[in-house]
This record gives structure tokens, sequence and C-alpha cells, in this order.
């Protein structure tokens, strides 16, 4: 199991809190990973990448203490909206920060209001100018946070900046994924006083400073649904070693309702498919619910459901980029609003295709495998934003699958 990006990500982040240096071991080799490295180098932190002797991952040194431009510009951002993560620790730390306003991107409008309202509430003065945020404040003061809807790195960004603010904060309605749950450990390893982490509602108790800290990543419950939704979807029996069947608790339910065999083994879990594959209805919600970066995947699977699947994304506005590809592939989905409805057809056939955003690309990963004939996926590189190495790990699963030089 490799390590979770979106955990790596803030935890990268929470070392501009940190007045030592911080290790991240468990981590991925991944796009979005190395470009959020160079921005910390780009604010003067020092980014050491070790090699571990193990192939699957490597451990991140990363110390901030030199960090003293506390700006993300447009053209880092446009690439990877998570720099906003940096907004919150860089003001807590250094009392001002200037972040691009992280554009739109393939799956939706993305705005970040929640993690603005949060930080006035702090404190800080927040404006925007010329396409940047600018966020000001002597010292943050601990305050009632009172989220509009549930938003992941709108929790992280906030449970950051709280850590240094003096007094305590209260993150009402905050995100419950395992993810911050990861970096609340972390920011605990560094000395932060946090509790709460994973219910509704987190008290940050503000600190006068943070250590550094080795941490080690949990593993990415989203590659390891990805990986048994191939055994799914082709019918096999695919072992996900050392993944946490809880936090991965809503995948492997729908997983059981279509029929697949899941048993959770003292190591992994492990799902086995040989009947027919059930339609399952489905709706994408802020966890513990049915993860929106696993719809894409699932819908591939129901795509040869006997019957009608309906599946609905809640979470962001344009999440169905994948049905046009996966219609080329001759399945028949129709979209009405933000429900899918699946009409499982008897087999899907190869074709040339093109990835649109990372999930998206995995969903046509998975459709191939399942195909009749050979699937070519044009714009592979969404895929390596998420997903280390994934080919490999599939073909060691048995799958003919190579990657080809565009
Ligand atoms: C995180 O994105 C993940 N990224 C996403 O994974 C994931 O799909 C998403 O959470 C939902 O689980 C990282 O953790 C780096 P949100 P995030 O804020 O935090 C709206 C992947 O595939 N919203 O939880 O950006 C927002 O528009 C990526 O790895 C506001 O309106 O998502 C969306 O509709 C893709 N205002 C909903 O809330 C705000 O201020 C949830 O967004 C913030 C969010």
């Amino acid at each position: 199991m490799s390590g979770a990006k979106n955990a790596v990500l803030p935890i990268m982040a929470s070392s501009l809190l940190a007045e030592g240096p911080v290790e991240i071991a468990n981590v991925p080799r991944l796009r979005d990973i190395d470009t959020f490295g160079t921005l910390l180098g780009l604010m003067g932190a020092k980014v050491k990448r070790e090699e571990t002797g193990n192939p699957g991952d490597v451990e991140l040194h990363i110390d901030a203490r030199g960090a003293r431009k506390a700006e993300a510009p447009y053209d880092m951002v446009k690439t990877m909206r998570a720099s906003v993560l940096v907004l919150g620790p860089l003001v807590a730390r250094y009392g001002m920060a200037r972040i691009s306003l992280p554009g739109g991107c393939a799956i939706g409008a993305r705005p970040i209001d929640q993690h603005l309202k949060g930080l006035s509430l702090l404190g800080a003065e927040t404006k925007l100018s010329e396409g940047y945020i600018e966020a000001r404040a002597d010292r943050l003061t601990g305050a009632t946070i009172p989220f509009d809807m549930k938003t992941v790195t709108g929790t992280e960004n906030l449970m950051m900046a709280a850590t240094l603010a003096k007094g305590t904060t209260r993150l009402i309605n905050a995100a419950r994924e395992p993810e911050v749950c990861d970096l609340a450990l972390a920011l605990r390893g560094m000395g932060a006083d946090i509790e709460g982490e994973g219910t509704d509602e987190i008290v940050v108790r503000g600190v006068s400073s943070l250590s550094g800290v080795r941490h080690e990543v949990m593993g990415d419950r989203i590659e390891a649904a990805t990986l048994l939704l191939a055994g799914a979807i082709t019918g096999g029996d695919v072992t996900a070693e050392g993944a946490d069947a809880e936090a991965m608790a809503a995948v492997l339910e729908k997983l059981g309702e279509s029929g697949a065999d899941v048993s959770l083994l003292p190591g992994g879990v492990r799902v086995r498919r040989n009947g027919q594959i059930r339609p399952v209805n489905l709706a994408t919600s802020p966890y513990p619910g049915f993860p929106t970066d696993v719809q894409a995947q699932f819908m591939a699977y129901m795509c040869l459901c006997e019957g009608q699947s309906t599946i609905q994304e809640t979470i962001f506005e344009n999440r169905f980029m994948h049905v046009a590809e996966l219609r080329r592939m001759g399945a028949r989905i129709d979209i009405s609003g933000s429900t899918a409805t699946v009409k499982g057809v008897p087999r899907l056939s190869g074709a040339p295709c093109m990835a649109t955003d990372l999930r998206a690309s995995a969903s046509l990963v998975l459709a191939g495998l399942a195909a009749n004939g050979t699937t070519e996926i044009l714009r592979i590189y969404h895929l390596d934003r998420g997903y280390e190495m994934l080919e490999r790990k599939l073909s060691s699963l048995g799958a003919d699958i190579a990657r080809v030089q565009e």
C-alpha cells in the first residue's frame, strides 16, 4: 500500500509551523507531492527526498525554518489546488500569506470561502487583489468556526492555523476523513493540543510553538479501493495488503451488495468476484459516506452489472467526465443532473480514450481491464498525479497493461 497522497500534502504544509525538521515516511512517488515540495522550496524551506531502500516509498525531510517567502504563486497553484494548504500555516507562523486564488479545475469551481471565513474568525485580515488572497494577522486568536459544509482541506487549513493561535478554537461541522485524522496525529506529534479529530467537532488549544516530528503516513484508501475494484470488475481475486477496512467501509459495503465476496484479513482486505455483478445504487457523501474519489471507479464496475444502477455525485458539480469515455467503450449511461443511471451491458469493448482528471483516468483503466480488446488511454499524466506506478501494481495482479510513450 502506498502512503495516502491526501494525507502527505497537508502534513507537508504543516512543516511550515514547526521549529524543527519534519520527517514524513511512507511517501509515494507522485507528481502532486513533487509539486508541493517545489512550492515549499520556493518559500525557502529545505526539502529532501530520502530513498528508503523499500522500492515502494520514499521519506521526505523538510526543514522549513528558513522559509521566508510566504507566497504561493499562480503558476504553482493552477497546477495543484492543494497548494491552498499553505495558507493556514503561513498566517499562523509568519503572520501573513499571499496565495493565488485557486482557479476551478476539471471537476468543479472549488471555492475556498470556508477557508477564508475561518481565518477571518481567527482574526486575520483577508483581501483579494489581482487574483491573490492576501491574509495578515499579528497573532491569531482562538474562535468557534462553523463550516457551512464539510470541507476536507478547509478543516485541515484551519486546524493547522489554530495550533498556534492564542486560546481555544472549535471547528464545528468538521470533515471526518481519515486523512484529517492523520494530519491531527502528526500535529500532536509536533506538540499541538488537538482533540476530536474524526468527529464533527475538533477542539484545538493554541500553543506557543511546535517542534519537528517524524510521522509515518497512513495507507491510501482510495488507491486500495481502486485495486480491489480491479479485482471485482475482472472477476478476479485481489488482496490489498495493509488496507484499513474501516477507512474503506462504505466502499466495501457497496462491493458486498454487488455480489463480490469481501473478506477482512488480519493484514488487509480481500475481494473476489465470480458470480454476476448485482446493480447497486449509491450517492457520494463526506466521510464516512461513499467517497467521491471512488465514484468514477465504481461506475466503471457498474457498467457490467445485471440491471440498472444509479450513482449520484453530491460533492462536486462536474465529476462525470469519465461517462463520455465509458460510453465510447460501449457503456450505457444516462445523466440527469447529479445522477447517472447505468444500464449494465454484457461486455465493454476496448477503445482509445482520454483521461480528464485523476479519478476518471482510473475508471478508464478499470474499464479497459474488463473490456474485450485493447484500450489506449491518453493524457495519463492525470493518473500519475495520484497513483504511483499503477500499471506495475496491476501487472503484478495479472493485468495485461503497459505504459507506452505518447
Ligand atoms: C479534498 O479536496 C481532496 N483533496 C479531494 O481529492 C477530494 O475529492 C475532496 O476533498 C472531497 O473528499 C485533497 O485532500 C488534497 P472539499 P477539497 O473542500 O478539500 C465545496 C483527489 O482526487 N467547498 O472537501 O478541495 C467544494 O466546492 C482530490 O485526490 C466550498 O464550497 O474538497 C466541494 O463541492 C480531488 N467552499 C465540497 O465543498 C470551500 O471553502 C467539498 O470540497 C471549500 C469547499
